[in-house]
């Protein structure tokens, strides 16, 4: 039996580090058929449709998603607003994928240790960032102009709380047991069902340590000490900034992966993997992009969707190999260390993998 994936690489530098993935994906041996598809600007250019009904059949009959970048200036003034890939791609394969539970890892890799900009946090951060990805008030209605005034409406039910906690109670099982909850509960009305919700579940989990945040008060905190946090489990807008700030902090931004996670479907966590970059269109086409994060997303995808842990780590030790050897992307270049291209870095993952 083999795994079907549906390859989605996207615009800018979406296809050079998409392809460095799925070569280190074959390298593995693991059964995978790969199947692609237009995700983003160039879909709007070839369809009109930056997410073409074609696409998304193909990703809802595929056990996982491996997705590149999209967008770019030349979409960005693209009119109506709902067709621009963000707005018209990214959302609506969240919601339609039911992909909730966004995880964030922001990890520093041990050949990296002094690539934090911060003073005083070189050495490991080891974090994720669980971000509620298809509520909140990226998706409430009303969402509208009226004249001069414009509204946005955050709505958040006990469900969407309660199913996103369990994935982090779930992933924070499979590391030091410690979730911080942030939200603004000083405020919000939402906040507090969050809260709410998030305090009985902890007296349900007794093995899981669950703490609270105010928001601006763990923006502050990252940055303050960021090694004291394991898991941080909090809303979609709150998630879409501190996964940010936490990515910087480690340094490393073209080394970061993603997971969007849905429910099981026949037995595996569906899900749609993605490197943290965005399509950084000013390097596209020149082979200077950095593959790691997307190779890491696909190491992401066996331990999550397919449960191969052996395979799933044997990427992550090659890369750290590769980083080992001193090859380094121009992200990461540094004096002492060889420049690659994106495909050398690729094929540095695939000689260490074997
Ligand atoms: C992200 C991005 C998206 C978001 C944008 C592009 C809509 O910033 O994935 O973090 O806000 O979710
Ligand atoms: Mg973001």
């Amino acid at each position: 039996m083999s795994y079907k994936v549906a390859v989605l690489a996207g615009d800018g530098i979406g296809p050079e580090v998409t392809a460095e993935a799925v070569k280190v994906l074959k390298a593995t041996g693991v059964a995978i058929e790969f199947e692609e598809a237009l995700v983003g600007g160039i879909a709007y250019d070839s369809t009109g449709n930056p997410l073409p009904p074609t696409t998304l059949d193909l990703c809802k009959s595929a056990d996982a998603v491996l997705f590149g970048a999209i967008g770019g200036p030349k979409w960005d003034n693209v009119q109506p607003v709902t067709l621009r890939p963000e707005i018209g791609a990214l959302l609506p394969l969240r919601s339609e994928l039911n992909l909730y539970a966004n995880v964030r890892p922001a990890k520093t890799l041990k050949p990296l240790l002094k690539a934090s900009p911060l003073k005083g946090a070189e050495g490991m951060i080891d974090l994720v960032v669980m971000r509620e990805l298809t509520g909140g008030i990226y998706f409430g209605q009303p969402r509208e102009r009226q004249g001069d005034k414009a509204i946005d409406t955050c709505v958040y039910s006990r469900f969407e709380v309660e199913r996103i906690a369990k994935q982090a109670f779930a992933i924070a099982r499979q590391r030091r047991h410690e979730i911080v909850s942030v939200d603004k509960a000083n405020v919000l009305e939402t906040s507090r069902l969050w809260r709410e919700v998030v305090t009985e579940m902890a007296t349900a989990n007794p093995d899981v340590k669950v703490t609270h945040m105010l928001v601006d008060n763990c923006a502050m905190q990252l940055i303050r000490n960021p090694k004291q946090f394991d898991v941080i489990l909090t809303e979609n807008m709150f998630g879409d900034i501190l996964s940010d700030e936490a990515s910087m902090v480690t340094g490393s931004l073209g080394l970061l992966p993603s997971a969007s996670l849905s429910d099981a479907k026949g037995g595996k966590l569906f899900g749609l993997y993605e490197p943290i970059h965005g399509s950084a269109p000013d390097i596209a086409g020149q082979q200077r992009a950095n593959p790691l994060a997307a190779i890491l997303s696909a190491a992401m995808m066996l331990q999550y969707t397919f449960g191969d842990l052996t395979n799933s780590a044997r990427i992550e030790v090659a890369v750290e190999a590769a980083l080992n050897a001193s090859l380094r992307t121009a992200d990461i270049f540094e004096k002492g260390t060889r420049l690659v291209s994106t495909k050398e870095m690729g094929d540095a993952v695939v000689a260490q993998l074997k």
